[in-house]
């Protein structure tokens, strides 16, 4: 029988309840298609940094890079870990050491979900750069501590991310609706900003048959509320994407529904799924976390394993129960009752 190895990082808060249930789903879809998943339990975390001193072992990426794909839940516990700590002893590096320069985010609502800004139907895909551009975690501070105290966060972008994160989301708009938005602050921003407009109006001379409009992030913010049915394909940077990532989020009735996947297109390492959301922890503890962002990332882990059809089955099963009113409104279900309804859903 075939076999993928996944290694699995629950990390931190509701990342624990919302992989289990998405493990659980991912079993049961793989037993019915006729294939295995063998997960690995990495306990890497906060709880694991209070006990070790690191968020992962030294050679933790050598140990990952021997997986087929990562399924990840979510990473920091800002009451005991600052988060600088935390992100960057784990998530930052996995996505940049396995060069997953393209975050995938989809957003759109599933059927019986009423998202506090809906207005129609919307299907979007948020292209993320992943690995440069203002996480380059480039500067400093100075003068710490005193009147004069400057801190310094500068943005790195090349010309090979730049082009690359845009030859993705072109081909991407080709596979879909043939639209594609380019996101920027180019007004404001003058050096990273206007390289990114320029790169995209090399590549749209060369995809003539997409459709390219460049945007301002603040314009994309309205327009993602206001509009989101005349958007199909939006490329942004590693910061805008994050933002409008949210915002995507919450017009799909919030994060407990927005999923995303870390990919390594050319396929040299491990690509990483994560709902988009973090640890949550106001509500940790009360087994109201909604799974579905963390079941749809294991579909899209699925159908990137070539599981293409089980990874279908999954999200139909998450629209049949959301069709019943399952888990369509935050905080009203379970995490478990969601999980049953989606299990029950797949039989
Ligand atoms: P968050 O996404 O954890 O929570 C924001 C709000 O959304 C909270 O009110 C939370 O209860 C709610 N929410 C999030 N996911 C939900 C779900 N599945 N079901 C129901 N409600 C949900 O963002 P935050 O509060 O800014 O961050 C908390 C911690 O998580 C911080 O340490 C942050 O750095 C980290 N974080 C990690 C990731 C990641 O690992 N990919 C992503 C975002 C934030
Ligand atoms: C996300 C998160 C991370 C990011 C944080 C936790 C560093 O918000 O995956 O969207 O900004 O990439
Ligand atoms: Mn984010």
């Amino acid at each position: 029988m075939k076999t993928h190895s996944i290694a699995i990082i629950k990390g931190d808060g509701i990342g624990h309840p919302v992989v289990d249930a998405a493990w659980e789903v991912l079993q049961a879809v793989a037993k019915q298609s006729g294939f295995a998943l063998e997960g690995t339990q990495l306990p890497w975390s906060c709880a694991h940094y209070k006990e070790t001193g690191v968020m992962m072992p030294a050679d933790g990426i050598d140990t990952l890079r021997n997986y087929d794909a990562i399924l990840l839940g979510a990473v920091g516990w800002p009451a005991e870990v600052p988060d600088a700590v935390s992100l960057h002893g784990l998530l930052l590096p996995i996505r940049k050491a396995f060069d997953q320069y393209a975050n995938v985010r989809p957003h759109r609502l599933l059927p019986g979900v009423e998202g506090p800004l809906r207005r129609g139907g919307f299907d979007i895909l948020c292209i993320r750069e992943n690995t440069e551009g203002e996480y380059a975690g480039a500067g400093g501070r100075v003068h710490q501590g005193t009147a004069q105290e400057v801190a310094v966060e500068t943005g790195i972008f090349t010309r090979m991310g730049v082009e690359r994160i845009l030859r993705f989301a072109f081909a991407q708009a080709r596979a879909r609706r043939g639209k594609l938005a380019s996101v920027t602050k180019s007004n404001a921003q003058k050096h990273s900003m206007v390289f990114w407009d320029e790169i995209t109006r090399q590549l749209a001379a060369e995809h003539p048959d997409v459709e390219v409009t460049s945007y301002h992030v603040d314009a994309m913010a309205a327009r993602m509320v206001t509009a989101p049915e005349s958007l199909d394909v939006v490329v942004a940077s590693n910061l805008f994407g994050d933002i409008l990532t949210d915002l995507g989020a919450a017009i799909q009735g919030g994060l407990g529904f927005a999923a995303s996947a870390n990919l390594n297109p050319e396929r040299k390492a491990p690509s990483m799924f994560e709902p988009v959301h973090g640890s949550a922890p106001d509500i940790a503890h009360l087994g109201i976390a909604n799974p579905i962002a963390a079941i749809w990332s294991g579909a899209m882990m699925l159908e990137h394993l070539g599981e293409k059809a089980a990874a279908d089955r999954v999200m139909t099963a998450l629209g049949d129960t959301t069709r019943q009113g399952i888990g369509t409104v935050p905080g009203k279900d379970r995490t478990d009752a969601i999980t049953a309804a989606v299990l029950s859903a797949l039989s």
